[in-house]
């Protein structure tokens, strides 16, 4: 398995392994321990806006419980086929958000299987996140890191996934090397419809165009879209993706109650995955 090359978060000069594997170094000297469940934390206390930032373990686990599921797993289907078309036979991938790693390892095993080996990292502002990623698979370079300071050096990376989570193309810009793709899976008009019905007295459309975040340097190649139905079964399953949606984290607990009277849920998925090719004007590819 290549190793991922990381860049310190102070200085973004690069990162040697030492101590056994056990710590990264920069020349300036900024060192960086790796956890005992195999992860790195290159989260700067100045880029945390909290103390605990992103999601809390209560999420973590409603996540990992649905994802596992497999209610999602035509999206998983759907990120990896576009990418197979895509991508070099081994390539250096961030997830960035990558919470607790399911389209990560997901997407892993897929290139895998197919024979091809790449250099994967899983980069999450939450802590509890990225410990529980570290368990699904210990060849991923897990870190616990912002996306708007990606821990990679500048023109690294082949690809960059973002999956329901920040796009901040700037730093996009250093990070990616010329010619390489971003896929971004944000939510369609009709995501998740029959439950915001329940939530919301009107809905409203999802607006979350992810080209309005970017600039010129992302050419748009393909917008994917193919909604489906899901059916929970049980208020657990329910109550998981309440705690894995923004609308879920925001709504009154008397509302909740209400929702998770219900033994059966069935609701649209309009998950869309925007396909982009980074193309800086200076570049010729
Ligand atoms: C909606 S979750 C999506 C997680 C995962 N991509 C998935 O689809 O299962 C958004 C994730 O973004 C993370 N996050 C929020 N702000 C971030 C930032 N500035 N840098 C990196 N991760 C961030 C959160 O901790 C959370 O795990
Ligand atoms: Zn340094």
């Amino acid at each position: 398995m290549p190793l991922m090359q990381l860049a310190c978060p102070v200085c973004s000069e690069l990162l040697q392994l030492c101590n056994e594997e056990r710590t990264l170094r920069c020349a300036a000297g900024h060192s960086f321990d790796r956890a005992k469940q195999g992860y790195w934390n290159l989260l700067l206390v100045q880029s945390k806006r909290s103390k605990d930032p992103g999601d809390n373990p209560e999420m973590v686990q409603s996540r990992t419980r649905f994802l596992d599921g497999q209610f999602y797993r035509p999206v998983l289907e759907r990120i990896c086929q576009t990418l197979d078309d895509a991508l070099p036979k081994s390539a250096v991938i961030a997830d960035l958000g990558c919470g607790e790693g399911y389209y990560t390892t997901g997407l892993r095993q897929h290139r895998l299987d197919n024979g091809y080996e790449d250099t994967i990292l899983g980069l999450d502002i939450s802590k509890h996140a990225v410990k529980s990623a570290a368990k699904r698979d210990k060849r991923i370079t897990w870190s616990v890191g912002s996306s708007a300071r990606i821990p990679v050096p500048g023109a690294s990376l082949d690809v960059a996934l973002i999956i329901f989570s920040k796009v901040l193309s700037e730093e996009l810009e250093r990070a990616l090397k010329p010619g390489a793709l971003l896929l971004i899976a944000y939510p369609g008009p009709r995501h998740l419809m029959s439950l915001r019905e329940l939530i919301y007295e009107e809905v409203r459309d999802n607006d979350s165009d992810p080209a309005k975040q970017l600039s010129d340097a992302f050419k748009l190649e393909q917008t994917l879209s193919e909604p489906f139905d899901i059916e929970l079964e049980g208020n657990q399953q329910i109550s998981d993706l309440l705690a894995m949606t923004p609308h879920g984290q925001r709504m009154q607990s008397a509302k909740r109650d209400e929702i998770l009277q219900r033994q059966q849920l069935r609701t649209e998925v309009d998950i869309r995955l925007g396909l982009f090719r980074y193309q800086p004007e200076n570049s010729s590819e």
